[in-house]
């Protein structure tokens, strides 16, 4: 499975990037505004930066909700680096979206995605990667996890390329779940990434190897 860094903060994304984890990024308009980014130009400047950093596939997001506006600001946001993907949200206008900047050569990632007939219609329409919100299922008490796995088995049977890139990561345990359900990619803050690395044993183990090295070196 591959790991994204979910966030428009750099130093986050240079922080997992030295982990040598790092497989992509994706943004979207709430995580650019969170970083204080607004303006077009500085918009596009700050995803010109995150490709600078981030050797993979980073989505940049369109804020048109009509084909021709989607249309427009894919063509422009393409132009910023190799490694953007158009992120295109699940819409009437969007499926038609995908699927002209599919038949462009243009690499999308079909978010908001909620349910299995939406990841089928983003998948048939040839989204690169479809974004299942992983956290934001779980808060209506349904199981977002559950939908990894739906949607995997779906698109094992049927054939779909489409790549699953599980996404509002809320803790460390959905990135091992999603893991298990079979999503390609996950993406998240860089906190639910460093939750993977804790566990308490492995401080009082470290701890005892160094002290005893420490008795029998001194
Ligand atoms: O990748 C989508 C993500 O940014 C949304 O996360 O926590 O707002 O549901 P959240």
């Amino acid at each position: 499975m591959k790991f994204f860094i979910d966030t428009a903060n750099l130093d986050q994304i240079a922080e997992a990037k030295a982990l040598g984890i790092l497989d992509g990024a994706t943004t979207n308009p709430s995580l650019m505004a969170k970083e204080g980014i607004s303006g077009k130009q500085n918009i596009f400047d700050h995803y010109a930066k995150i490709c600078a950093i981030v050797d993979g596939d980073v989505s940049a997001e369109v804020i048109s909700t009509d084909l021709e506006g989607m249309k427009r600001e894919a063509h422009e946001l393409v132009e910023i680096a190799p490694n953007i993907v158009i992120k295109i949200p699940m819409i009437k206008d969007g499926v038609k979206a995908l699927s002209y900047l599919t038949g462009e050569g243009i690499r999308t990632n079909c978010t908001l995605i909620f349910s299995l007939g939406q990841a089928l219609l983003a998948a048939k329409a040839g989204a690169s990667y479809i974004s299942p919100f992983i956290g934001r299922i779980d808060d209506t008490t349904w199981d977002g996890i559950s939908l990894i796995r739906d949607i995997a088995e779906m698109f094992a049977i049927q054939g779909y390329e489409t790549e699953i890139l599980a996404a509002s990561i809320r803790n460390s345990n959905h990135i091992v779940q999603s893991a298990m359900a079979g999503a390609d990619i996950v993406t998240c803050p860089l906190n639910p990434i460093l939750g993977l690395l804790k566990h308490p044993l492995t401080d009082i183990g470290l701890e005892k190897f160094l002290a005893d090295h420490k008795k029998a070196n001194s």
